[in-house]
């Protein structure tokens, strides 16, 4: 009944086409299927609609993003994790880790991970892409050719706060127009910004004040930019997903369920995948319904889930597949291979530093506190909760060149003005912590299956300091934070490490800290890379359509053949937005 009621107003509804259940859907052929309405599905569904003759279907197998708090409010976001909204997965237990199995958070959600993901924007550096477009033999993905979609996604915004943002940020290599909003800090901390800037002037070198981490060379310190628009998570959801493009009425979304497998399309003289195996149950007997796509079908279902279904689907290493019962489709062995991930650890320090006044210094951990900062945040969109932390600057930094570990690894960052370690630099009057993380890694992990059943978990193995460079790495940016706090800024209020850290006085025990301690960056790419034509590994071709097969095409950060030296939502952004042309020009 419902069904055919659509199908009667198909031509003049405006209501927006949202459904929970495969059954709901109407009868409908779809121009293109979405798998996955996440970060890049959400672009993708946007930019497709725009050509109001394509119908296109996004498939997410979360709820909807609309009322979460917790996704909404930046100052929340810790909460998401271990949530409705999270995949719950985690890690096989980690060799580099002495054996410990961590969370490996992945957003189960409209918007997928841009609506639980922690906002830092930061677009890599232009090195990355260039790299990109060296491996791949295709110079459309060069920073340089890449220019319009870098600015495309982005919105800049004032920061919630309204602070004067003159020497913040460089507005020539930003984006005014487009749909993220990306903003400063709208509150800022008294404690620590003043000094981490003055710190930078002085050490100069690894430390230089950077204007603009988002210019193509991020090296130094500078302050940091949030996918945030006036106290408000942008996300892909809240953005390309508004109300007025839910309502077009080329547009259908399907949320709540999960596709199992790409199948077959009986046909054509190539291996054909337009076809999506779905159900809305929760389990390995729930109803399957298959749906194909008149023009294409593309996986964004993130960079585990890609390979999931992929693998699913026969589409990956024929005797791995094999050994789990499922039939070979299409013989392509680096599916779920070159997992690149990076390690994050948080070395902190005690401070002294006196008179200082600001209230909210222990928002985190005081529910008196939590209230205030809720109250503020809903009256006005100020406080504490309009960011995600104390957190306002980045030092990205590289090793030197002479360093000895060159003697023994190559370097795995893709250029001279490409980070190796991240410090995300956050405190308050009685400490200082830094986001520490391996950004350039040299490790290499899996995605793999446990069984044929779809329902379960895969294998997610980020292979966390595999390589010793890696772990080399890590020492270097905990030694780094402390000679960043030895420049004179520092003196008179450092008192010294704090914690386990307290105790890691030599690199064996460093180690130890590093190991003891390290959790998951959230920043896994490499699952369905991209690389040459004709390549001998490798699962998309440089226009995102699967290899030796024709319907498929993977856009998300799992075609990425190498992780940027940067959290990795403003590639995916970029990636999508390029994406949407292809497909676009494809098809004209
Ligand atoms: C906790 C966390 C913090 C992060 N912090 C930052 C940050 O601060 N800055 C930054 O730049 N990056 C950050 N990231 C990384 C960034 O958010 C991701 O790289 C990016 O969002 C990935 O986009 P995607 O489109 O590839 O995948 P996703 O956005 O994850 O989208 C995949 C979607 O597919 C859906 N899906 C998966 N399998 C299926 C299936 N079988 N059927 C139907 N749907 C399916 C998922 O539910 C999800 O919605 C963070 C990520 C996380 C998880
Ligand atoms: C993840 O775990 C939490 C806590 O157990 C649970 O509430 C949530 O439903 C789980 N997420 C999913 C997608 O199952
Ligand atoms: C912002 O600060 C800059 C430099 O500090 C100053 O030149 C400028 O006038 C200020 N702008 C406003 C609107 O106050
Ligand atoms: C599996 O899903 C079906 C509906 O899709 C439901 O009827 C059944 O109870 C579920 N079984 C289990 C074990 O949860
Ligand atoms: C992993 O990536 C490298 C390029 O970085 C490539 O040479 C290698 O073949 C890839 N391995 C697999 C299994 O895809
Ligand atoms: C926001 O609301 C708080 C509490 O009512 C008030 O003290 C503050 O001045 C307001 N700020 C702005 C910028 O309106
Ligand atoms: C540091 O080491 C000492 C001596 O082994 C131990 O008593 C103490 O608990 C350790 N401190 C921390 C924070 O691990
Ligand atoms: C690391 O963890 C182990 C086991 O829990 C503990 O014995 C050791 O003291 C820890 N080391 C450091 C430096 O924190």
């Amino acid at each position: 009944m419902l069904r055919s009621l659509l199908l009667l107003s198909l031509s003049s509804y405006a209501f927006s086409a949202v459904f929970t259940a495969v059954a709901d859907l109407p009868n409908v052929e779809f121009d293109f299927i979405i798998v996955g309405g996440g970060q890049a599905g959400s672009v993708l569904a946007n930019r497709l609609t725009e050509i109001s003759t394509n119908k296109v279907l996004l498939i997410e197998a979360g709820p909807s993003n609309e009322g979460v708090q917790d996704s909404i409010i930046p100052g929340l976001a810790f909460g998401l994790g271990n949530s409705p909204f999270d995949w719950n997965f985690t890690t096989t237990p980690q060799k580099g880790l002495n054996g410990r199995v961590i969370a490996f958070e992945r957003g189960h959600i409209l918007g997928g991970s841009s609506s639980v993901n922690g906002m830092f924007y930061t677009r890599g550096s232009s090195s990355d892409f260039n790299r990109f477009a060296k491996v791949t033999g295709d110079p459309s993905w060069s920073w340089a050719n890449l220019q319009p979609y870098i600015l495309k996604h982005e919105k800049w915004t004032a920061p919630a706060d309204g602070h004067n943002t003159t020497g913040q940020f460089n507005p020539q290599v930003h984006g005014f127009t487009g749909f993220i909003e990306t903003t400063l800090s709208g509150f800022l901390d008294p404690a620590v910004d003043s000094r981490i800037i003055q710190a930078a002037n002085q050490l100069n070198g690894d430390f230089a004040f950077n204007l603009d981490m988002n210019s193509g060379n991020p090296l130094g310190v500078g302050w940091l930019q949030a996918t945030n628009g006036h106290g408000i998570r942008s996300s892909a959801a809240t953005t390309y997903l508004a109300p007025q493009f839910q309502a077009r009425p080329n547009l259908f979304i399907l949320l709540e369920t999960r596709v199992t497998r790409i199948l077959q399309t009986p046909g054509g003289e190539k291996l054909t995948l337009r076809t999506v195996e779905l159900t809305s149950g929760n389990n390995n007997t729930s109803p399957r319904v298959t749906l194909t796509a008149s023009k294409e079908v593309i996986l964004s279902a993130g960079a585990v889930g890609t390979p999931h279904i992929l693998l699913h689907s026969g589409i990956g290493d024929k005797k791995e597949l094999a050994a789990l019962g499922i039939q070979s489709v299409l013989n392509l062995r680096s599916v779920g291979k070159n997992l690149t991930e990076h390690p994050d650890f948080a070395p902190t320090f005690t401070l002294n530093i006196p008179n200082d006044i600001d209230p909210f210094a222990n928002v985190f951990f005081d529910p008196a506190l939590q209230a205030q900062a809720l109250e503020l945040w809903t009256t006005n969109k100020t406080g504490p909760y309009v960011w995600l932390g104390r957190l306002d600057h980045i030092a990205w930094v590289r090793l030197p060149e002479d360093s000895p570990i060159f003697q023994q690894f190559d370097d795995p960052s893709s250029g001279p003005n490409s980070a190796h370690y991240e410090l995300a630099l956050g405190g308050s009057a009685t400490s200082i912590t830094a986001g520490g993380s391996v950004v350039s890694p040299a490790s290499r992990g899996s995605v793999k299956l446990q069984t044929n059943n779809p329902f379960d978990a895969p294998l997610i193995d980020p292979a966390y300091f595999e390589s010793e460079f890696d772990l080399f790495v890590a020492r270097e940016a905990i030694k780094g934070f402390r000679r960043f706090l030895s420049a004179p800024a520092w003196q008179d209020v450092f008192v010294g490490p704090a914690g386990a850290l307290a105790n890691a006085t030599t690199d064996a025990l460093l180690n130890e800290f590093i190991i003891n301690s390290t959790t998951s960056g959230a920043h896994p790419v490499g699952t369905a890379a991209m690389s040459r034509k004709g390549a001998s590994w490798g699962v998309v071709d440089p226009d995102l359509l699967l290899k030796k097969a024709s319907g498929l095409r993977v856009v998300d950060a799992s075609i990425m053949p190498f992780v940027p030296c940067a959290h990795t939502q403003a590639a995916v952004y970029i990636i999508a937005e390029r994406a949407a042309d292809i497909i676009k020009a494809a098809w004209d």
